[in-house]
């Protein structure tokens, strides 16, 4: 027992972990595929952290014109020109609290949620998906699983998994947790997926993040 908990980390305050650029590329690359065409693209990266990875592989890759949200709990330093809103220090979580420079909706939302809150992400971040908008998630692969969990995912399957390996890194050290495995899951708005799935159940497939490092195509 005392082994065991002297190896266990203390977590970083508010899971401030950092998503390593070719996968928050990998991320978006797939949002963009999955998102229903529309000439400009509303986009958000919750939780954005210090470096908003996600935001930043957007206003690359976008192939259209691009309206860029980030925020976070913690005071967000950006003086990026690209990003439209950036929302510091505020909660996700408060609807009360609206930060987002209109009331429209998001056509893409891409993050690497805080796990002790993740569901709580999961739902503010499908109340924010316009229609044809995608969510994509960088998640443990345990957020998929639980009995507390279990119904919501019954009843919102993810459209896509793809499960990661070797195990990614988001320490910044390249050490990674033993325990924990990670995917990318992607959602629809619930509506959404019924029109645009031919099929209702989730497609999985297995990452190899190795070639995803080594191809700066992918
Ligand atoms: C795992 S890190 C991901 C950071 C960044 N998105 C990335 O992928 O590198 C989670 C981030 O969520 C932020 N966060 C935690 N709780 C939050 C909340 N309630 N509202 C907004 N941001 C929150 C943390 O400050 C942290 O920057």
């Amino acid at each position: 027992m005392t082994i065991l908990l002297q190896n266990i980390k203390a977590r970083r305050e508010h899971d401030n972990y950092p998503t390593p650029a070719h996968i928050a590329k990998w991320v978006v690359e797939k949002c963009f595929k999955l998102v229903a065409p529309s000439t400009t693209y509303f986009f958000l990266e919750p939780g954005c952290g210090d470096r908003a990875p996600f935001a930043k592989v957007a206003s690359e890759l976008s192939d259209r014109p691009l309206l860029i949200d980030i925020m976070d709990l913690r005071p967000v330093v950006s003086n990026e020109i690209y990003y439209n809103m950036v929302g510091s220090e505020i909660d996700y979580l408060n609807e009360q609290q609206d930060w987002r420079s209109d009331k429209y909706k998001y056509d893409v939302i891409a993050t690497n949620p805080p796990f002790k809150v993740a569901l709580q992400f999961w739902k503010r971040s499908m109340q924010l998906l316009n229609h044809g908008g995608v969510l994509g998630l960088v998640v443990k692969l345990s957020f998929l699983a639980s009995k507390k969990r279990a119904e919501t995912w019954r009843s919102n399957p993810p459209a896509e998994v793809h499960v990661f390996y070797p195990r990614p890194s988001f320490s910044g050290d390249g050490g990674t947790d033993i325990a924990q495995e990670y995917c990318a899951a992607f959602w629809y708005r619930p509506e959404m997926a019924r029109i645009i799935c031919r099929s209702p159940l989730t497609t999985m497939s297995w990452v190899n993040l190795k070639e995803v490092e080594g191809n700066k195509n992918v």
